[in-house]
């Protein structure tokens, strides 16, 4: 199979990119499934049912997210019914919507789980408790024949510490969080393709895709009234990661894709 996988949508610019992007993409690389990380889609925090929709109708088949996912309260009622929109898999009992989930495409069976690091993160039960829980959840040739977990975190020794735990066992792991595109992209040992962090889908003349002199001065004035962080809506680049398996359902490349923007590479 030939999965793209597109990280953490940020703003209005990013979002309307790589909808447009999608579309295209999917016929020109016969992409079997679109996998995105939509957490900041709307307006840097968060994603609304109707941003999801769009995603959707541009032919995304899964959506995940992370720490923002509860930015915009209305997408509470939307995650309880749509299993197509996950949220981390680690966040305590109770919490609506699901982290992980399996769907049926035209070339197959896809699993895509969602988890979220522990440290420098909001508080969420601990992520290596899962592991065990994905490993039973997806058996590749059997339930699946593709299975990706994006690891959304801070520290790039735990989500290299996830990749490694879940080698062998699933097609790709794949980072999100940090905004920042990670060179790491390989094959691990036992099969399973990694990157630590797909980088943000967002203008990258910015502080993590937020207006830079707003985030510069809440770290240079940190006792004054913090002004709030606007997107930056300067041309955005569309980071992501195209991951093609073999008929055992592990990973024989996975490349990145930037398109767009100050970080436009293409290496396919
Ligand atoms: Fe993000
Ligand atoms: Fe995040």
């Amino acid at each position: 199979m030939k999965v793209l996988f597109v990280g953490d949508i940020v703003g209005r610019n990013a979002r309307n990119f790589v909808q447009k992007q999608i579309v295209d993409l999917k016929l020109k690389l016969q992409l079997d499934a679109i996998i995105i990380n939509v957490e900041n889609a709307a307006g840097g925090f968060g994603v609304t049912p109707a941003i999801c929709d769009d995603f959707f109708n541009a032919g995304a088949d899964i959506l995940t997210t992370g720490n923002h996912v509860w930015d915009k309260r209305e997408i509470i009622s939307y995650i309880s019914k749509n299993e197509r929109l996950l949220r981390p898999m680690n966040m305590i009992d109770g919490t609506p919507g699901i982290g992980i989930t399996s769907i049926k495409i035209n070339t197959g069976t896809i699993g895509v789980a969602n988890i979220m690091t522990n440290l420098f993160m909001s508080r969420t039960d601990p992520v290596f408790n899962k592991v065990p829980e994905i490993i039973n959840s997806f058996k590749l040739t059997e339930n699946v024949d593709f299975a990706l977990v994006d690891v959304h975190g801070e520290a790039s020794s735990e989500k290299m510490a996830i990749g490694y735990a879940l080698d062998g066992n699933v097609s790709a792991v794949v980072g999100t969080h940090t905004h920042v595109p990670t060179a790491d992209y390989q094959i691990l040992e036992k099969g399973t393709a990694y990157i630590t962090d797909v980088g943000m889908s967002g203008d990258y003349n910015s502080i993590i895709g937020m207006n830079k002199q707003d985030a510069l001065n809440r770290f240079m004035f940190p006792n004054n009234k913090k002004s709030k962080l606007e997107v930056s809506l300067g041309e955005p680049t569309m980071c992501g990661v195209i991951i093609d398996t073999l008929s055992n359902g592990l990973s024989k490349s996975i490349k990145p894709l930037r398109l767009g923007g100050r970080l436009e590479q293409t290496i396919l």
